[in-house]
Order: structure tokens, then sequence, then C-alpha cells
């Protein structure tokens, strides 16, 4: 994490999980253990725990994203979210691109740009997430993975759009798993993804964008992945829905 030069982002995504009276009680016990935080603390929640989420944060520290959202701005598209709704509740932050909509509700680069754009457009910050399956690790073709996917993820994408939106680094085979990435291999995919924006755009431009690591991060490995200039923060899946666990990674963020 390099302070100096960019904003540290800790995110909680916390998927398929919490009903909004579950979703109040955690945030109620969240909020104050991350009240002095050094550091951006967002929640990021299933589309019906919003508006209470939205209700418990208001005056405090913690910011609120939705988990993902359409590129239309209206239409016939059952069971989609647009971004007119997300902001007009006021939500800031939306996730996109998480591999769990890759796998399983078939997202590609693609859509992933789409509704990139949209968010931009609609004033919403993205958090773009981008990694490697184990398989294409293996395969020693982890970088080509990672510029493919920035470079289509956020194609069409303006300089400035570009200093507004969030990285999310996740190697696929570290979610959920308890296999972490190494602190060396964390900072070498994020180095990796700042010299692919600065090839993109500028080297002003990638050292303005928050890279986070995601993948098993939790309250022991925290500290040691965020000690990695390149690595600006977390995307935290599991360890965000257990508010001391969440905590202590802010914590480790704010120092
Ligand atoms: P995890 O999930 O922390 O449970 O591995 C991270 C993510 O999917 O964003």
């Amino acid at each position: 994490m390099d302070k100096t030069k960019r904003k540290a982002i800790i995110a909680g995504n916390w998927k398929m999980n919490k009903t909004p009276s579950e979703a109040k009680a955690l945030l109620t016990d969240i909020i104050p253990a991350v009240k002095d935080a050094d550091c951006e603390v967002i929640a990021c929640v299933p589309y019906v725990d919003l508006s209470v989420a939205l209700e418990v944060t208001k005056g405090t520290n913690v910011k609120i994203g939705a988990e993902n959202c359409h590129w239309a701005e209206s239409g016939a598209f059952t069971g989609e979210i647009s971004t007119g709704m997300l902001k007009e509740m006021g939500v800031e932050y939306v996730v996109l691109g998480h591999s769990e909509r890759r796998q399983y509700f078939g997202e590609t680069d693609e859509t992933v740009n789409k509704r990139t754009k949209a968010a931009l457009a609609a004033g919403l910050k993205p958090i773009v997430c981008v990694g490697e399956l184990l398989w294409e690790r293996e395969c020693d073709i982890t970088e080509e993975v990672i510029a493919r996917q920035i470079k289509l993820d956020l194609f069409d994408v303006c300089a400035e759009d570009v200093k507004k939106t969030v990285i999310a680094y996740e190697p696929v085979w570290a979610i959920g798993t308890g296999k972490t990435a190494t602190a060396e291999q964390a900072e070498e995919v994020c180095a990796f993804i700042r010299a692919t924006l600065a090839k993109l755009y500028s080297e002003e431009v990638a050292q303005a964008v928050t890279i986070q690591y995601g993948g098993s991060m939790n309250n022991s490995n925290a500290d040691e992945l965020l000690s990695k200039t390149n690595v600006d923060g977390g995307l935290i899946g599991g360890a965000s829905l257990v508010a001391e666990k969440f905590a202590a990674i802010v914590k480790a963020a704010s120092k």
C-alpha cells in the first residue's frame, strides 16, 4: 500500500449472505469497530439489504456498494437492477465482473465492460474484478489472462474514469478456498496490473488507481498482503461477515 499516492480501500463482498435484519445487526457491530479507520471502508451487500444498510450507515465512515448492476437505463430485463436505481438510493460503489458471476452467470468481459461504463456514467464507482483460474496459472499464462481482462473490461473507458475505478485482483483459486496467494504473488500481479494501466493510459493514471487483492484475505494475512507497495486494499468475502475479523483487516489497512 502506498497511501501517499492513492486511497487504501477495504471492501466487504457479502455475496448472497444476510437478510435485511441480519445485515442491520452486522453493520451495527461493524460501524463502531471501524470508526477510526484511516482507509475507505465499504460494505457491498445484496440488493435487498441496500436500503437498511444505507440507513444504518448514514453519517458514519462506512460506504455502501452493490454487487452488480445492469448496463441499460431501464427496460425489459426481468430480475435486473439499473445504475439509476442504485444511484438514487445513495449507493456509491458496485462490484462488477466477480469471478462467481463469470463462472455461474455467464458474465463475459464484454458485459463487464458495458456494466463498467454504465456505472461510471451514472456516477457509481466500479470495483472491477479480474483474476486467473488455477489452470491458467499452472499453464503460466496469468499475465496474458490479466492483461486481456484489463484491456477488455476497461475498453473505451477514459483516463479520468479509470482513476475512479477500483481494480480487484482476485485469483479464482484463492476465493473462498482458504488458499491465499502469497504476498509476493499478490504484489507481482497487482504491479503487473499497474504496469498494464500505465501502458494503456499513463504512469500518472496508473499510480492513481486503487488495486485491491481479494481471495481468502483475513485478519491473519492482511498485514503482510497490505505491506506490499501495489496492494492498496482488499475485497473481502468470508471474513467480511464477521465484524471483528473485518475490523481487524480495516485496522491493518489503517497503519
Ligand atoms: P473470500 O472471497 O474472501 O471469501 O475468498 C473474496 C471475494 O470473492 O471477493
